[in-house]
């Protein structure tokens, strides 16, 4: 089979053109790797070819011998749907976590993203946390997050309960709660391993001034929960537009009693008592 015909490279693709048509990718902005299953490779082996092997500028050992969907550095998202194999491509990890090699796509010079440090980090991470589970790593620049990280503190227990009190369902689409990265130089190791470090208890990381990342086991779970946190973000700010104190919120009992109306867990440290 063509790796255009498969069904992960269709997923793939439609995931980076609904991120075009919500605005979350201005120009190159924002990156997507799927962390490509055994049997999915097979399909489209007759498809693969070998290029040399680069490094990777991070060791992610725990995916060595992987192969990941990636977007390509400076490719613009929009271009995805149009020319995927260039947009777009496919890389195999070498068997120590250092190098990767394009076996797909990536055509006339492309390389992978440059944030691909953070994605293979945050993919070992969340490969090991969810036993497996977890394929997609989203990241992108959508404008709501990015205003909230000007305004709140870089805290990871007010974003999340910020961000909770805005819809009912969030703390239920993200009950372990939102990191948040400070300023950082991005597309490098640092900055990944920050990232990696918050992706063990979080399933979604945010960039100061930058946007936000978030994991997922498909394409439309990490999706779901980028979407949610940006709405989310844009209620805040519609309230901070009219007022710096809200009439009524949802309390930390009401959260309590979600929880176990919901049958999620939602750790006490966001549920501070607010002066
Ligand atoms: P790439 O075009 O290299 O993926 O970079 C875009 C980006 O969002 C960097 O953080
Ligand atoms: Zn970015």
């Amino acid at each position: 089979m063509k790796v255009l015909e498969s069904e992960f490279a269709k997923g793939f693709i439609r995931m980076a053109d609904d991120g075009w048509q919500l605005r979350y990718h201005e120009r190159n902005g924002g990156n997507l790797s799927y962390r490509i299953r055994p049997e999915e490779i097979e399909e489209v082996r007759e498809d693969l070819v070998e290029g040399d092997w680069r490094e990777i500028g991070a060791v992610a050992n725990e995916v060595a011998g992987e192969y990941f969907m990636v977007t390509g550095s400076g490719k613009f998202f929009r271009n995805v749907i149009l020319n995927p194999e260039e947009a777009a491509g496919i890389i195999e990890i070498s068997d120590d976590g250092s190098k990767y090699r394009v076996v797909w796509g990536l055509i006339n010079g492309t390389v992978p993203t440059s944030e691909l440090p953070s994605h293979l980090l945050n993919q070992s991470v969340k490969k090991r946390v969810t036993g497996g589970k977890n394929r997609v790593i989203y990241h992108a620049h959508p404008a709501n997050v990015i205003a909230l990280t000007f305004i709140l503190p870089l805290d990871d227990k007010v974003f999340t309960r910020e961000l909770w009190e805005m819809m009912t369902e969030c703390p239920i689409v993200f009950p372990e709660g939102i990191g948040v990265v400070p300023w950082m130089v991005p597309g490098g190791r640092e900055i990944a391993e920050a990232s990696a470090k918050l992706m063990e208890e979080h399933n979604a990381v945010i960039w100061a001034h930058h946007g936000l990342f978030a994991a997922g086991e498909d394409f439309d779970l990490a999706f779901g929960l980028f979407h949610t946190i940006e709405k989310s973000a844009e209620i805040l700010l519609k309230v901070m537009n009219v007022t710096d104190k809200k009439r009524q919120t949802i309390q930390p009992d009401d959260f309590r009693r979600l929880a176990e109306a919901f049958n999620v867990k939602l750790p006490e440290k966001y549920l501070y008592e607010k002066k």
